[in-house]
């Protein structure tokens, strides 16, 4: 019977240089020492012994466009490749230093995918689409030199109105839960982005945070209490740029009623930075 042995949550810009021309020396700071958890955390991952690591991040409209912007999307394939671009945010030229593609893994990414289909997830699939720092930048942080699993990235819509609801990401966590259980393999699973902030998407905004909300969520998290967490509404998120926290709702369903350990919680101006652990049986 297979396990999630893993569960962890985090920022995904981890880009000290960016941090130090947009926040100064609290910047780079923050982001160091919010780096440094993560590849603690990645430390207790690794000795886990993974099978697959599973990534619930976000799309920033570049893997995806207003061609088609899916709910929810499953990496399908044997491999994914970093994201290229000749005009980079200074956040994203951090991956020309990492690993140029990545195994998949293809049977539980399948699983995932078909019997969600089965479920009445209407999940999109995508053989070609690559990975971005939201997806690499916590898993070579967390994993700096040792092996990285196969992974399964997956997609959830958190900046293009209508984004599914935080019931819907929590619904689709436990889904993925019972998959896992189903088949023989030991899993990972993080969730990457926030806590709250504006990111360029959403210019004028950018530079606002919401200390009182994150706390909160932290609060729930801490506890256990996921129940107010489904409550979570499009216009609360929106308000206080909680927009990344339906990533974190995926791994919630996953792994509720477990309680987390918040590792790293810090306030910058332009974001505050977060890595969350999850205790599991
Ligand atoms: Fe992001």
């Amino acid at each position: 019977m297979g396990q999630i042995v893993f569960a962890g949550a985090m920022s995904h810009v981890l880009d000290p240089e960016y941090y130090q021309r947009a926040c100064g020396a609290l910047g780079r700071r923050t982001v160091e020492e919010c780096m440094a958890e993560i590849a603690r955390m990645g430390e207790r991952c690794s000795a886990r012994g993974l099978d697959a690591l599973i990534v619930v991040a976000d799309d920033h409209l570049n893997a995806f466009s207003f061609n088609a912007v899916p709910a929810l999307c499953v990496r399908i394939g044997r491999e994914v490749q970093r994201m290229t671009q000749d005009h980079a945010e200074a956040f994203d030229k951090v991956l020309d230093h990492m690993p140029e593609r990545y195994p998949l893994h293809e049977d539980l990414a399948n699983a995932i995918l078909e019997q969600g289909l089965d479920a009445g997830f209407d999940l999109a699939l995508s053989w070609e689409a690559p990975v971005d720092h939201a997806f690499l930048s916590p898993v070579n942080t967390m994993l700096g030199a040792r092996a990285i699993p196969p992974l399964v990235p997956i997609w959830v819509n958190c900046f293009v109105a209508p984004q599914p609801t935080a019931r819907r990401c929590f619904a689709f966590g436990r889904h993925i839960a019972r998959v896992v259980a189903a088949r023989p393999w030991r899993v990972g699973l993080i969730a990457t982005g926030g806590l709250s902030h504006f990111p360029e998407l959403s210019l004028p905004r950018v530079g606002d945070t919401d200390t009182v909300f994150d706390k909160r969520l932290i609060h729930c998290m801490e506890r256990g209490e996921h129940d107010p967490l489904l409550e979570l509404t499009a216009g609360e998120l929106h308000k206080a740029g909680g927009h990344e926290f339906l990533n974190w709702m995926v791994l919630i369903g996953a792994v509720t009623p477990a309680a987390a350990d918040v590792r790293y919680f810090g306030e910058l101006p332009r974001i505050n930075m977060a890595a969350v652990e999850w205790r599991l049986p």
